[in-house]
C-alpha cells in the first residue's frame, strides 16, 4: 500500500492531512464454525488490509468515501440510521453505534477507505473494515480501549447492526495477529497463544472466485442448528452451555437420538474443536504430516457434515493433492465459496500456485486468483 497516495487522495477530497489506520484480513488454518460455539480457532492475519484515512471535522458529521465504491455517505452524528442501509457504510455505522451504546462520545470526521482485502472471498474484508474504522474513530475522539475489547465491539457491530451472527474469530485476529504466527484462540475465555508457522512453509490462498454472502441466511441457519443441538445436549448433561462443552463420549452416546441434520452439525463442531487443539500441537511439534491429515479431515467434515463447502471449493481442495511441496489444505472461512488455504513448502510455492490454478481452470473454466501469503501483524496506526 502506498500511504502517500492515500494521503494525497484524502487531501484532494477533504483538504486535510489524515491519520491512517490499517487492519488485516485473515485466513483460518483450522477451527471452522467453532467460534460461535465457544470453541477453538486457529487463524492468521494476512497482508491484505483495509486502510482508513481519517481527520476530525468541526461539525457533528460523518462523511465516508471509499476508493472502491462510487457512492459517498454523509451522516449527522446525532441522527444516525438505526438500521442497516445495506451499503458498505453499514460496517462503519455499526461500529459507531456500538461505541456509542457503550458510552463513548465521538466527534465528527471525514473518512476515506481503501480496501485491499478481496471482497466476498472469505478473507474477512468486513472485519478488516470494522477494525480499521473502530481504531480510526476512537483515535479522533481520544477513546482508548484494549484490542480485545475493540474486537468485541466490532463483532457486536456485525451481529446487531449488519445482521450477520458471526463469531469473534475474524475481528480478534485482525486486532491481535502476529507476524509469522497463527493464533490459537479459545473463543469462550478469549485466552490465546501464538503458534509459529514452521520455517519454510508458505500459506497459499486460492480464490475460487465464487463469492459468498454471509448475511444471506445459510450462516445464520447453521447457528440456529447448533443452538438446537445445545438444547438437546443440555437435557442429557447439565454442564452443556454450548457445543464446546459436549465431549466426544457424550456426542457418540447421543448422536443417534438427534434429528439427522442437527446430529451432523454437532458432530462437525465437537470434532473440529478437537482437531484444532490437535493441530496446534502438531504445529508445535513440526509434524506437518499430521497437520495435513487434520486439514483434510476438517475439509471433509465441512463438506459432508456441516455442508458449507461447494463444488468449486471441493475442486480447489482436490486440485492441491499430489502437487510438489503440498503439506495440507482445506476451505477457509464461512464457506459457500471463497478460498482454500494450503500449506506449501516455500521452494515449491510459486510452481504450486501456477499448477493449481491450471488444474482448477481446466475443471471449472474459471480463472482463480492465487495469493502467496505470510502471517502478518494485527491492526494499528501507520506511522
Ligand atoms: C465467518 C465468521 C467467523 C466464523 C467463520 C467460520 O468468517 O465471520 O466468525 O464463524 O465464518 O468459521
Amino acid at each position: 500500500m502506498k500511504a502517500h497516495e492515500l494521503i494525497q487522495h484524502f487531501k484532494k477530497l477533504f483538504g486535510d492531512h489524515p491519520r491512517i489506520f490499517r487492519a488485516p484480513g485473515r485466513v483460518n488454518l483450522i477451527g471452522e464454525h467453532t467460534d460461535y460455539n465457544d470453541g477453538f480457532v486457529m487463524p492468521a492475519a494476512v497482508a491484505f488490509s483495509t486502510y482508513v484515512a481519517i481527520a476530525a471535522r468541526p461539525e457533528r458529521k460523518l462523511v465516508m468515501r471509499s476508493e472502491e465504491f462510487p457512492v459517498n455517505f454523509e451522516f449527522d452524528l446525532d441522527n444516525l440510521p438505526e438500521q442497516r442501509t445495506r451499503a458498505w457504510c453499514d460496517y462503519v455505522l455499526g461500529v459507531v453505534s456500538v461505541l456509542r451504546q457503550r458510552g463513548h462520545q465521538l466527534v465528527g470526521a471525514n473518512l476515506l477507505v481503501r480496501g485491499e482485502v478481496p471482497i466476498g472471498a472469505g478473507l474477512s474484508s468486513s472485519a478488516a473494515l470494522e477494525v480499521a474504522s473502530a481504531l480510526a474513530l476512537m483515535s479522533m475522539s481520544n477513546v482508548q480501549l484494549p484490542l480485545t475489547e475493540v474486537a468485541q465491539i466490532c463483532r457486536q457491530a456485525e451481529n446487531s447492526f449488519v445482521g450477520a451472527r458471526v463469531g469473534i474469530m475474524d475481528q480478534f485476529v485482525s486486532c491481535r495477529g502476529k507476524a509469522g504466527h497463527a493464533l490459537l484462540l479459545d473463543c469462550r475465555s478469549l485466552e490465546f497463544q501464538f503458534v509459529p508457522i514452521p520455517a519454510g512453509i508458505s500459506l497459499v490462498v486460492c480464490n475460487t472466485m465464487k463469492k459468498h454472502d454471509l448475511a444471506t441466511g445459510a450462516y445464520n441457519t447453521r447457528r440456529e442448528e447448533c443452538e438446537e443441538g445445545v438444547r438437546y445436549f443440555a437435557k442429557w448433561s447439565s454442564e452443556v452451555r454450548a457445543l464446546r462443552d459436549v465431549s466426544l463420549e457424550l456426542l457418540d452416546q447421543h448422536t443417534h437420538e438427534l434429528p439427522a441434520t442437527i446430529g451432523k452439525r454437532c458432530s462437525h463442531v465437537v470434532r473440529e474443536n478437537q482437531r484444532t487443539l490437535d493441530d496446534a500441537r502438531a504445529f508445535a511439534e513440526g509434524d506437518l504430516i499430521r497437520v495435513g491429515t487434520l486439514m483434510r479431515e476438517s475439509h471433509e467434515s465441512l463438506r459432508d457434515l456441516y455442508e458449507v463447502s461447494c463444488r468449486e471449493l471441493d475442486i480447489m481442495v482436490e486440485a492441491a493433492e499430489g502437487l510438489p511441496g503440498f503439506c495440507g489444505g482445506r476451505m477457509t472461512g464461512g464457506g459457500f465459496g471463497g478460498c482454500t488455504v494450503n500449506l506449501v513448502r516455500e521452494e515449491h510455492a510459486e510452481d504450486f500456485a501456477q499448477q493449481i490454478a491450471e488444474r482448477y481452470r481446466q475443471k471449472t473454466a474459471i480463472h482463480p486468483q492465487v495469493y502467496l501469503c505470510t502471517a502478518e501483524a494485527g491492526a494499528g496506526e501507520l506511522s
